[in-house]
């Protein structure tokens, strides 16, 4: 079997293709990735020269070299994209011709080189905010409603996935998992943000009043879980990915991390909100649960392994957090 990833230098991508080399190996992977400021070559160098591996530098909305880099492919699994809301907020047309155009001209090439399984990688935060002290969930049959500029470049991206599907048959699944963190996250996202801070002696951001709620996935989890899609799923069909621990809001999941650091809440900094901030994600997972996929990896546990990692690479973050990081830091945050 031969795999195109694209975005495989990114977090879940880079995570995915280690996930896959592991399980299957007599299958090949290609990973096709722009190499963006969220784009990390480091974090594939163990299978740099892994012959079943394949680099190619491209960007999903150049069709030539999307076309040459499909040929020959079974299956592609899309990851590409621009990724932090934060970014989407003042700076949304990379989203567009990334996350939009660049999935529609995946979808016309896969069509014209009739690839067997195009798997798209979406999000919950398409189907908008749920309020705080009910225990409703997003579930796959609802209605979208994206409330900022990155959940709706991701959700009209789904648009022309389903248009594919219907008129030329694009042989599609989707899945729109939570809030993911593990190892290879870039430092603008929370949980290796706020780790990272602590790890330099500085205080966290916390945007307003820090009752947001986010459905923590260890990253593994949902490689699992887009593996079964790929196996069982059926085409044209879509499932929520989520996690299995009961919910915490982003004070509480602060906490964990000043504790596990030594830390306390004197290292927490209340920052302005962000604007349309979506009060809270939760999704029901039943549907992937009958085709036999349960979350395996606890908070509490993982959160420390993560932070364990972050210890043990800070040539990586380190990396990762100057040039281009620091000027959009600034931007944010202040000094
Ligand atoms: P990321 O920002 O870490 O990585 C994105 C990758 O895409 C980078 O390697 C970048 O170089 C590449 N890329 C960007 N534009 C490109 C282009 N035009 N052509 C080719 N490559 C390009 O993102 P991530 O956190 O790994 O997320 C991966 C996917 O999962 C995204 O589609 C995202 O919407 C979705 N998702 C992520 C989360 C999460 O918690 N991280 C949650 C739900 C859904
Ligand atoms: P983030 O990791 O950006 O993911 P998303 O916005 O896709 O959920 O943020 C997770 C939560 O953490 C979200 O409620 C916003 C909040 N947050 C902060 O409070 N401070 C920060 O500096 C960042 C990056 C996020």
């Amino acid at each position: 079997m031969k795999l195109l990833v694209t975005g495989g230098a990114g977090f879940i991508g880079s995570n995915f293709i280690h996930y896959w080399l592991e399980k299957y190996p007599n299958d090949k992977i290609i990973n096709f990735d722009f190499l963006t400021y969220a784009g990390n070559l480091e974090n594939l160098l163990d299978v740099e020269r892994d012959k079943r591996y394949k680099f190619i530098k491209g960007d999903i909305r150049n069709k030539h070299d999307v076309e040459k880099a499909l040929t020959g492919v079974d299956i592609l699994v899309h990851f590409a994209a621009e990724s932090h809301v934060d970014r989407s907020l003042y700076a949304a047309g990379d989203f567009i011709t990334t996350n939009v155009l660049g999935t529609q001209i995946l979808c016309e090439v896969a069509v014209k080189l009739k690839i067997k399984h195009f798997h798209y990688v979406n999000t919950d935060e398409v189907f908008g905010a749920l309020p705080l002290g009910t225990k409703t969930k997003f579930r796959e049959d609802m209605k979208f409603d994206p409330r900022n500029q990155y959940s709706a470049s991701k959700a009209s991206a789904e648009h022309f996935i389903r248009a594919y599907y219907h008129t030329h048959n694009l042989p599609m699944t989707i899945s729109y998992c939570t809030n993911n963190f593990g190892p290879y996250q870039h430092p603008e996202k929370l949980i290796p943000l706020f780790i990272t801070n602590l790890l330099e002696g500085k205080k966290v951001p916390m945007y307003g009043d820090g009752l947001y709620v986010r459905d923590w996935l260890y990253v593994k989890d949902h490689c699992r879980a887009i593996d079964l899609v790929l196996k069982k799923g059926i085409v044209g069909e879509s499932y929520m990915i989520g996690a299995q621990h009961k919910e915490v809001n982003n004070l509480e999941l602060t906490r964990k991390i000043l504790k596990l650091l030594g830390k306390s809440d004197k290292d927490i900094e209340h920052i302005k909100d962000r604007p349309a901030h979506d009060r809270r994600y939760a999704v029901d997972w039943g549907k992937i649960a009958k085709l036999g996929w349960k979350p395996q990896y606890d908070l509490d546990h993982w959160l420390d392994k993560t932070v364990t990692w972050y210890k043990n690479n800070q040539n990586w973050w380190m990396r990762v957090k100057s040039g281009e990081y620091k000027k959009y830091y600034t931007k944010v945050y202040g000094k």
